[in-house]
């Protein structure tokens, strides 16, 4: 099974064995196969943060659960527990729709509900953990099911235990949200600011919805849309340095953005590093550096992984010798 339509980095990679998942039972069902039990499996939601560097020679599952559902509800909040299948910004438009806040910044994010948390998604001042209550996920060895509680899921800057100590053991199929009846508005973000600006939005008529459709409009203007170019968003994570590194630098390099995070450390955008080490543009055969984003790594149409890891390597090589600072890929390398 070629796994092009699957991935949005549109990287043809083969998969031995394919199947698409729409309940838990259904899941729970195909772990205790004994046709499967021992087969490799790699689990896909959206497909929206992998870069495929082989072919797959075990099990692809596409988690395809459906279902946006009231959970309960209070005073302040709403509680939504959503299957691990819809379609992240489908949810963000639901929740706009009804008034329902919280995840309006993170409008536009490609990929599913279920593939959110373990990267605890984040965009424009906002980040899913704001918004999590828990989630339920399947042991794939035992197909126990689990729930996690926000502390249970460590939560840090694009991680969180499924990318750590439970990496590979768990498919999440649904997520609980919390969201707000009277919405909190996040628009520290400079971009935000200057786009609500040119919508001709003030800070008395400010909604979740014209948020929303701010931050639709930026990651419009400097994101690639999957559907045209193969890309799985920021291919680096932003790095953190040490305070005393910062301020060497920012001497050489006044121009420097950085943003303090506590204990010493300046998170500083690899975008810009990589954008001053000359890549931004770069293209060699199928692959390349985003024009408008640095951040981006992309496929014109046939590059296979190996080619974007090779331009992932040098990009980091050269950030590194020019900088001193060490970018690590956001994205899942399989
Ligand atoms: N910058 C450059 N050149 C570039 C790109 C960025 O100089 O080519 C500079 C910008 O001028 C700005 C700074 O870098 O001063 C930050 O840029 P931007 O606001 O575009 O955000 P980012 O750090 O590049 C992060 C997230 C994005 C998220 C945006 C907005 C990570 C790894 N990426 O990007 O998330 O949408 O902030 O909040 O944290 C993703 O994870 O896939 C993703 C797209």
């Amino acid at each position: 099974v070629s796994l092009k339509p699957y991935n949005t980095f549109r990287i043809d990679a083969n998969a031995r064995y394919w199947v698409e998942i729409s309940n838990e039972e259904d899941l729970q069902t195909l772990l205790h196969l004994a046709d499967f039990i021992d087969t490799p499996k790699l689990i896909l939601g959206g497909g929206s943060n992998v870069l495929l560097c082989q072919n797959f020679d075990g099990l692809v599952v596409k988690i395809n659960i459906q279902g946006i559902d009231i959970a309960r509800e209070d005073d302040d909040h709403i509680y939504l527990t959503v299957g691990a299948g819809v379609n992240w910004h489908e949810l963000v438009l639901f929740c706009v729709k009804r008034g329902y806040a919280g995840m309006e910044n993170l409008s536009l994010i490609p990929g599913t509900v279920g593939a959110a948390p373990m990267q605890n998604i984040g965009a424009y001042g906002v980040e899913l953990e704001q918004v999590f209550e828990s989630l339920t996920a399947i042991h794939v060895l035992t197909g126990k099911k689990r729930t996690f509680t926000h502390a249970d899921c460590a939560f840090g800057y694009r991680e969180s235990v499924f990318k750590r100590e439970l990496k590979g053991q768990y498919i999440i199929t649904s997520v609980t949200f919390q969201l707000d009846k009277l919405p909190t508005f996040h628009i520290r973000y400079g971009a935000i600011q200057e786009t609500l600006v040119e919508m001709g939005v003030s800070e008395e008529n400010l909604t979740i919805k014209a948020i929303s459709e701010a931050v639709i409009r930026i990651r419009r203007s400097k994101l690639p849309d999957p559907a045209q170019i193969g890309n799985a968003g920021s291919f680096f994570k932003n790095p953190e340095i040490s305070t005393t590194q910062f301020d060497l630098l920012k001497a050489k390099y006044p121009a420097l953005p950085g943003y303090p995070t506590g204990n010493d450390l300046v998170k500083v955008p690899a975008g810009w590093l990589i954008e001053q080490a000359g890549w931004k543009g770069y293209r060699s055969g199928d692959a390349g550096v985003h024009t408008k984003q640095a951040l981006v790594l992309v496929n014109y149409g046939s590059a296979t992984g190996d080619e974007i890891m090779i331009l992932a390597k040098q990009v980091q090589k050269s950030v590194q010798e020019k900088f001193g600072v060490s970018i690590s890929p956001e994205v899942n390398i399989v």
